[in-house]
């Protein structure tokens, strides 16, 4: 271990965090993360939202143990991460489903590659699909689905790990806009019902603030933390309060942060 952490009752922990890529070939540098400093409650929905290139996904794959940190330290209950494990799941953008397994399979793949295919794994996974609203399509194929259906398959994959800490990178962001926000209701509806620690990126702030308890707003080169939005708007929460004052008014908080940032970065 590379450092001694204090003990605390944060669900994770990231300690003046610090990653740079170097190029192979070239030995360039590039500082994606600087100094990240960052505590998460268990239960928590963080979103993190920040303009292109700033670090998000980068962040992601080093509390997904994908990256390791060039310094500093991350802290998932207590434990130095140093590497992927069962306790994470991933939720990539594109649904990255199997197109010759059919539902049922595909979100069985998430426990058979960590070798826990059980009846009781099975049970949890046709519980999961039910609970993301796929009951009946578990013997359907990838091609018979719609996009948003194809989502919550992935969703289902990810949620039958079991893990402590779920990972979405702009998990919607290929949807159209209606099936989009019927999908960021659904997915409040499935994180009420299962209560996992969230950390869901996007570069749509009106979501990041539907979804979120907190909003992380990353800034560009090098990638840091500029702020952090308490959104203290009750739930559950219903798509009409993207209507309501201090919900706009967060949403132009935001927005202003993150244009300055855009500016700063010569993306005007
Ligand atoms: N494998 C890599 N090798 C070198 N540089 C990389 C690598 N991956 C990302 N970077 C650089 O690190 C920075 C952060 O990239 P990252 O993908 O984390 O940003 P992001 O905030 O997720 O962007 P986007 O919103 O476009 O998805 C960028 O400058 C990017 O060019
Ligand atoms: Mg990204």
């Amino acid at each position: 271990m590379s450092e001694v952490q204090v003990q605390n009752n944060y669900k994770l922990s990231s300690k003046n965090l610090d990653v740079t890529y170097v190029n192979n070939k070239t030995g360039a540098e590039v500082t994606a993360l600087q100094n990240i400093n960052l505590d998460i409650e268990e239960g928590e929905f963080i979103c993190i939202v920040g303009p292109s290139g700033c670090g998000k996904t980068t962040f992601l794959n080093t509390v997904a143990g994908l990256i390791k940190p060039s310094s500093g330290s991350l802290w998932l209950e207590n434990k130095q991460v140093e590497g992927p494990g069962q306790d994470r799941a991933m939720v990539f953008q594109t649904p990255s489903l199997f197109p010759w397994r059919t539902v049922m399979d595909n979100v069985m793949y998430g426990v058979e590659i960590q070798k826990r295919v059980s009846a009781e794994t099975k049970k949890r996974a046709q519980e999961y699909i039910n609970m993301v609203g796929l009951k009946g399509f578990e013997h359907h194929y990838p091609h018979e689905l719609s996009g948003g259906m194809q989502q919550r398959v992935n969703l289902a994959r990810a949620l039958t790990v079991e893990p402590s800490l779920l990972l979405l990178d702009e998990p919607f962001s290929a949807l159209d806009a209606q099936t989009r926000e019927f999908m960021q209701k659904e997915l409040l509806r499935i994180w009420s019902e299962t209560k996992k620690t969230s950390l869901f990126i996007t570069h749509q702030i009106d979501e990041a603030i539907y979804l979120a308890d907190r909003v992380f707003v990353f800034g560009a080169r090098p990638g840091r933390v500029v702020d952090i939005i308490d959104v203290n708007i009750p739930r559950p929460r219903d798509l009409d309060i993207k209507r309501n004052p201090e919900f706009l008014r967060l949403m132009d908080h935001i927005w202003s942060i993150i244009e300055k940032e855009s500016t700063k970065q010569g993306f005007e």
